[in-house]
């Protein structure tokens, strides 16, 4: 079986794309920050890794010697510019000069979502939050330094009953069980949110393509913020009502759906809809 390496294995979709793969009887070695105990049990190797030291991850993918690179280490905040961008950039030049396949992770932050229409690979990147503007950069750094490397651009992540709650899910939570009273869910925001072992499923069916270049994988269900909060309370088992919608401040992306039919065309994983997973269809 083929060999992968994950960065940013002790993360929500590093951990679920790391077990997915050991599962499926690839090797695997993941790549940890701070939480080297969230990484999955069972992987090959788990090694430390700061993505912003260059020679530290030329000598990862040296020494891991993998088929297929998945880069999903990112951050938020100050250290995003060179974490995601600067961090990118070294991963994509390591890739390229070790000859490894790279699958990038990106998002739909890197849109405004000024344009009327669900978002299609060919639609230039115009984003409006710092962290879009980090996550553009590093998709630039992997299409001039690896430009056969697939650049998976996806939605929110969550999981769902049985999973823990995702970064996504827990405010959401937190205001249905009465534990936070002072957020509001934006009602103008429209995302593809995608369920983890969907996405998870789908970097790996694409590591194993020859994709190049952006692909769009989201959720088959555009949702508000709203809707999308709404969804993950009820699925736990939370009454709704609690939950308050807030027209999106000027300076947040807007119109973001994802037109992920190209992905749907490539690969066999059926990328469901927030309805489905969460039992609101
Ligand atoms: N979450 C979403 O809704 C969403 C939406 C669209 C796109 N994405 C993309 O999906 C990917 C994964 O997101 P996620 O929510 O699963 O992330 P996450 O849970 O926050 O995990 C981030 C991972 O990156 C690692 N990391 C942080 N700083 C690092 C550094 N300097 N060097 C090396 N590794 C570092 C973390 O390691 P430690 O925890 O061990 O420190 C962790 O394993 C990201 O590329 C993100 O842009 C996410």
């Amino acid at each position: 079986m083929p060999k992968l390496l994950v960065t940013g294995a002790s993360g929500y979709l590093g951990s679920a794309l790391a077990s997915r793969a050991r599962d499926a009887g690839w090797t695997v070695v993941g790549t940890v920050g701070a939480r080297p105990g969230a990484a999955p049990a069972g992987l090959a190797d788990v090694v430390a890794l700061d993505v912003r030291d260059d020679a530290a991850v030329a000598s990862a993918v040296r020494a891991a010697a993998p088929d297929v690179v998945i880069h999903t280490a990112y951050v938020q905040g100050t250290d995003a510019p060179a974490v995601n961008a600067g961090g990118t950039e070294h991963v994509a030049r390591a890739a390229a000069d070790a000859g490894v396949r790279l699958v990038h992770v990106s998002t739909d932050a890197i849109f405004d979502g000024r344009l009327p229409r669900p978002l299609v690979e060919a639609d230039a990147p115009s984003p409006v939050t710092a962290y879009g503007a980090t996550k553009a950069q590093a998709e630039a750094h992997v299409a001039r330094l690896c430009p056969d490397a697939a650049i998976v651009r996806t939605s929110l992540i969550y999981g769902g009953p049985g999973h823990d709650p995702a970064a996504q899910e827990r405010p959401a939570l937190a205001v249905a069980r009465g534990e936070r009273t002072d957020m509001m869910f934006y009602t103008d925001e429209v995302r593809s949110p995608i369920q983890v072992d969907d996405l998870a499923a789908a970097l790996l069916e694409v590591a194993t393509t020859d994709w190049a270049g952006p692909l769009h994988v989201g959720g088959a269900d555009p949702l508000s913020r709203l809707d999308f909060a709404r969804l993950i309370v009820t699925a736990r088992g939370h009454d709704a009502s609690a939950l308050r919608g807030v027209a999106a401040p000027v300076d947040r992306p807007r119109f973001c759906p994802l037109d992920s039919s190209r992905a749907r065309d490539l690969l066999r994983v059926r990328l469901r809809g927030a309805r489905e997973v969460l039992g609101g269809a």
